[in-house]
C-alpha cells in the first residue's frame, strides 16, 4: 500500500512563518464508534483537513470500530461521503483524500465482544508492519459513555493498551460522569489500563481558537494582567447561549439537563481560563494546575440563593414559532429537567475576593453567543456635566468565543459637535478579518494535540472531578427545594425573571449579547 508522503518541514511551515514545534510520529488511531455521528460530523472531517494543512505523519492510519456490517470500501465511501458534507474545506482534494483513505480499515464488532478485540490488535500489527505506525496508537472513544469503560476493560484484556513499543493514549469523549461519584469510577476503571498522562478528556470548547485567545490576551499582552482583579474588575459574565432547542437529543437531555450538559465543562472550563493566575510555563500540568485551583477557590455555592435554574415553554425565536420543552420528541410532558441555569459564583483567593462571577447558559434563548465579559470599575470620579454622561456605561472587555469570533473593548468616546457629550463605543477585533485565514475545527487542534502527546487543552482527572463536585452541590440544593413551577421562560427570551433578580439585587445588570 502506499504511503503519505513525508511532510518536510517547510511544508509545516504555518503561513505565518511559525514552525510547528513537532510533528507528530505516525501512529494508528482507532475510533471506537466510526458509524457514528461525531465521526461524520468532526472527526473524519478534521482528519481529513489536517492532512490537507500537512500535518498527518506519515503512514498515519485510522481503524474504524463499529458494529454494522460493512465492508471497508463501503466504510470509506460513508467516510468520504461525510467528509464531502461536513469538511470546513470544499471541494474536497482528491488526491489528499486518497493519501488518506488507503490508511483507513475497518473492524465490526460489538465493542463487549473479546474475539473482536483480538482482530483489533491483528489489524494493528498490519499497520505496524505495513504502514510503519510503530505501536503508537490513539483510542478515539466516540461511543456514549455507557460504552467508556466495557472497551477500556478490553483494551486492557486483550493486551492492547499495553506499554511496549510506541506510545497508547486515549480520548474520551464528553460526558465524563453523570456525577462526582460516576466520574470517579470511570478515572478508576481507565486508570486501571491507562496512567493520567494517557488520558485525554476533550471539551471541544478548549479546542476553540478564541478559548486559546483568552489565555494569549491575558499572557501575552502587558496590559490586561495588571487590571485583571478585584481592584479593577467589577464583575465578570460568561455565557453560553444556546438560540436551538433539544434539537434530536430529548433522550440524552432529561437525563442531562443545562448543569450537566454545560455548565460541568464548558462553563467551568471557560471560568478557570478567565480566573487563572499566570502558570510558570505553558506546559500542561502547568496550566491544568493554575485551573484546579480556580475550582478549589470556589466559595461553596449557596443553591437557594445564588442559582436559577428554568425551562422554556412555547415562544418565537428568530421568526419562528417554537414548541416549548415539554413538547419536544422524547421528553415527558411533566419534565423537571431545566434548560436553563444561571449561578453566582465567589472565588475565594486575592485576586478575586468580593469579585462576583455571573455564569449563565440556557437553549432558545435570543441569540447564540459564548462570551467571557470582563466589566471594569467605573472611574472614581467623572469631570462632565452629569447630563454628558447619560448614556455612559462602564468599560467592558468582551471576548466572543461564538459568533464573530473576537475581542471588543467598550470606552468611552465624545459625540463629535460643539457640546460635551459621552457616548460608549467598541474597539474591535475580528479574527476573520484580522487573520483573513478561517480558524480551523475545535477536533483537528485537539486530535492533532493527542497525537504530539500535549494535553494542555484537555480536562484532567481532578479538574473534571471538581467540577462535578460543584454539579452535585446544586443537585442537592435543588432536590431540598419544592419542584420547580416549569415551564418558566419562553422560548425566546432571556430566561426566568428571577435570573434578573440575581444580579440586580448586586446593582448590576445582564448584558444582551
Ligand atoms: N454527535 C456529535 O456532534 C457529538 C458532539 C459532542 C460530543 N459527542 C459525544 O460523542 C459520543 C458519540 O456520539 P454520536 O452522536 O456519534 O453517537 P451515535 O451517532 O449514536 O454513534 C454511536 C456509535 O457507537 C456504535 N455502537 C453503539 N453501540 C455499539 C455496540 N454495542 N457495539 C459496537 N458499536 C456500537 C454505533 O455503531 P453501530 O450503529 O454501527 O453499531 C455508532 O458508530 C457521545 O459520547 C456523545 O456525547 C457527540
Amino acid at each position: 500500500m502506499a504511503q503519505a508522503a513525508t511532510p518536510t518541514i517547510t511544508q509545516n511551515i504555518l503561513r505565518d512563518g511559525l514552525i510547528l514545534p513537532r510533528t507528530p510520529d505516525p501512529a494508528a488511531m482507532v475510533i471506537f464508534g466510526a458509524s457514528g455521528d461525531l465521526t461524520a460530523r468532526k472527526l473524519m472531517p478534521a482528519l481529513y483537513n489536517l492532512a490537507l494543512n500537512r500535518y498527518l505523519p506519515s503512514g498515519f492510519s485510522v481503524i474504524g470500530v463499529a458494529d454494522t456490517a460493512l465492508t471497508e470500501d463501503e466504510f470509506r465511501a460513508h467516510m468520504e461521503q461525510a467528509v464531502q458534507k461536513f469538511s470546513r474545506s470544499q471541494p474536497v482534494d482528491r488526491a489528499v483524500w486518497q493519501s488518506l483513505a488507503e490508511g483507513i480499515s475497518y473492524v465490526r464488532m460489538p465493542f463487549d465482544d473479546a474475539a473482536g478485540y483480538g482482530r483489533l490488535a491483528a489489524e494493528l500489527d498490519r499497520l505496524d508492519r505495513e504502514r510503519g505506525t510503530n505501536g503508537n496508537r490513539v483510542f478515539y472513544l466516540a461511543t456514549a459513555p455507557q460504552f467508556f469503560s466495557v472497551i477500556i476493560d478490553r483494551l486492557g484484556a486483550a493486551g492492547i493498551a499495553k506499554a511496549g513499543e510506541g506510545w497508547k493514549r486515549v480520548v474520551i469523549e464528553k460526558p465524563f460522569g453523570n456525577d462526582l461519584k460516576s466520574a470517579q469510577a470511570l478515572n478508576q476503571a481507565i486508570h486501571a489500563v491507562f496512567a493520567e498522562p494517557q488520558i485525554y478528556r476533550i471539551d471541544h470548547y478548549l479546542g476553540k481558537e478564541t478559548v486559546q485567545n483568552v489565555l494569549v490576551f491575558r499572557f501575552a499582552n502587558g496590559i490586561f494582567e495588571p487590571i485583571w482583579n478585584r481592584r479593577y474588575v467589577d464583575h465578570v459574565q460568561i455565557t453560553v447561549a444556546e438560540d436551538i432547542g433539544i434539537e434530536r437529543r430529548g433522550k440524552y437531555y432529561e437525563s442531562s439537563g443545562a448543569l450537566r450538559d454545560i455548565f460541568q465543562n464548558h462553563l467551568m472550563q471557560l471560568l478557570s481560563i478567565a480566573a487563572m493566575e499566570a502558570p510558570p510555563n505553558f506546559d500542561a500540568d502547568s496550566v491544568r494546575d493554575e485551573k484546579v485551583k480556580v475550582l478549589k477557590s470556589i466559595h461553596p455555592i449557596d443553591v437557594a440563593n445564588d442559582v436559577v435554574r428554568g425551562q422554556y415553554g412555547p415562544g418565537w425565536v428568530g421568526g419562528q414559532q417554537v414548541p416549548g420543552y415539554r413538547q419536544e420528541v422524547n421528553v415527558s410532558p411533566a419534565s423537571t429537567t431545566e434548560t436553563f441555569v444561571a449561578v453566582r459564583l465567589k472565588i475565594d483567593n486575592w485576586r478575586w475576593a468580593d469579585t462576583p462571577f455571573y455564569l449563565r447558559t440556557g437553549k432558545r434563548l435570543p441569540s447564540r453567543a459564548s462570551e467571557i465579559a470582563i466589566q471594569f470599575k467605573n472611574p472614581p470620579h467623572l469631570p462632565f456635566a452629569k447630563t454628558a454622561v447619560q448614556e455612559l456605561t462602564p468599560n467592558v472587555l468582551v471576548m466572543r468565543i461564538q459568533p464573530h469570533e473576537g475581542a471588543s473593548l467598550k470606552i468611552a468616546a465624545k459625540i463629535p459637535g460643539p457640546v460635551m457629550r459621552l457616548r460608549t463605543v467598541n474597539m474591535d477585533f475580528f479574527y476573520g478579518s484580522s487573520f483573513m485565514v478561517e480558524s480551523p475545527d475545535a477536533y483537528e487542534r485537539l486530535v492533532l494535540d493527542c497525537m504530539l502527546g500535549d494535553a494542555t487543552l484537555f480536562a484532567r482527572e481532578d479538574e473534571v472531578e471538581r467540577a462535578w463536585g460543584l454539579v452535585d452541590r446544586i443537585e442537592a440544593g435543588w432536590a431540598s427545594q419544592p419542584p420547580p413551577a416549569f415551564p418558566n421562560y419562553a422560548a425566546g427570551t432571556w430566561g426566568p425573571p428571577e435570573v434578573d433578580a440575581l444580579i440586580e439585587r448586586d446593582g448590576r445588570r445582564w448584558r444582551r449579547p
